[in-house]
């Protein structure tokens, strides 16, 4: 499989950031990466074409002055504080989907912590074979791919990792703190707000790989998608009237991701379970749950240790539901 390598962009914006705050000559830029002045500068428009602000000034060199926010792993890498989540990112304008490139990548081989980010995407995958609205340079789409040693029936067990690390996040960068619905919608004023998408690889009893597909709708206009989803989606500017930032967002999820994925190595599924039932807003509600052409309904009690939901039917009998889409009914 190809490995795309940075472009001279890349390499000298790279250049830029590592030198903030001080100007670079263009003969010490074109040494470092074997180009004339003239190549040098013919780039430094490329880049300011991009969105970034570039002084120059003659006999001292260029200095950036600001970074326009762009999904790119430039951006990304830049300031991002884990140890492997996001160590690798493959960034792309547009792509089809972000966990299907993901997969591609993790089945020659992508280690664990390898990041696909798009600014959109064509097919946008949504969960239960949905379509997930992709419009470009507006939100967050993101895929992780981990390398869990766990059994296939515990890996949704990550999924609900993901909610609890994709609230935090969009927490600790907006100030709202979303409500989780089992098992992954992220929700703001009962709106959904993200969702994940858990794709996996195994074998009969052992993991392989598991993509973490996340989509969060941070900057996306709500009237510009088609009115069966604008009902029931929100996006973090349609809440709070401000643009976001999403290159912080998306460093503080891989954050996020990496603490919670690390605490359930340690500790197991427990500590999830706790913060989970902390940020869901559906203890003691009464939902129905549809999955295929099977409807229930009863009161929601929390999480079984796997993950499963717990459910009370109007018998009394409980009841583990594992998978299926959740209405909530009073
Ligand atoms: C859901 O139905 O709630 C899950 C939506 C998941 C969307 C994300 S966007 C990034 C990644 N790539 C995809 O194609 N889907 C996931």
């Amino acid at each position: 499989m190809k490995v795309e390598q940075p472009t001279f962009d890349e390499k000298i914006l790279k250049l830029l950031k590592e030198n903030r705050g001080v100007y670079t000559s263009g003969v010490e830029i074109g040494k470092n990466l074997d180009l004339s002045r003239t190549a040098v500068w013919k780039h430094m428009g490329n880049l300011r074409k991009a969105g970034y602000e570039i002084d120059a000034i003659p006999n001292l060199g260029y200095r950036l002055l600001s970074s326009p926010d762009l999904m790119t792993s430039a951006e990304i890498e830049s300031g991002l504080k884990t140890k492997y989540i996001g160590k690798k990112i493959h960034a792309f304008s547009l792509t089809d989907s972000t966990n299907t490139k993901a997969f591609e990548l993790a089945l020659h081989g992508a280690p664990e912590g390898t990041v696909i980010v798009a600014e959109g995407q064509r097919k946008g995958k949504g969960r239960l074979g949905r379509k997930w609205e992709s419009p470009k340079g507006v939100n967050v789409y993101a895929s992780i791919v981990l390398r869990p040693k766990i059994a296939p029936s515990s890996a949704s067990q990550i999924t609900l990792l993901a909610a609890v690390a994709t609230a935090r996040a969009i927490e600790k960068a907006t100030k709202i703190l979303p409500d989780i619905k089992w098992p992954n919608d992220l929700l703001i004023r009962n709106r959904k707000v993200a969702g994940i998408l858990m794709e996996l690889d195994s074998e009969a009893d052992m993991v392989n790989f598991i993509v973490l597909g996340i989509g969060i709708d941070i900057n996306m206009d709500i009237n510009s998608l088609p009115p069966d989803v604008a009902k029931v989606a929100t996006s973090i500017k349609n809440e709070t009237g401000r643009t976001i930032e999403r290159v912080p967002l998306v460093q503080e999820l891989f954050r996020q991701l990496e603490k919670w994925y690390e605490i359930f190595k340690a500790d197991g599924f427990g500590p999830i379970i706790t913060e989970w039932e902390r940020l869901s807003i559906m203890a003691g509600k009464y939902i129905r749950v549809s999955f295929l052409k099977e409807t229930k309904e009863g009161v929601a009690l929390g999480l079984d240790t796997d993950g499963a939901l717990l459910l009370r039917l109007p018998t009394g009998r409980i009841e583990r539901v594992v998978a299926g889409d959740v209405t909530m009914v009073r």
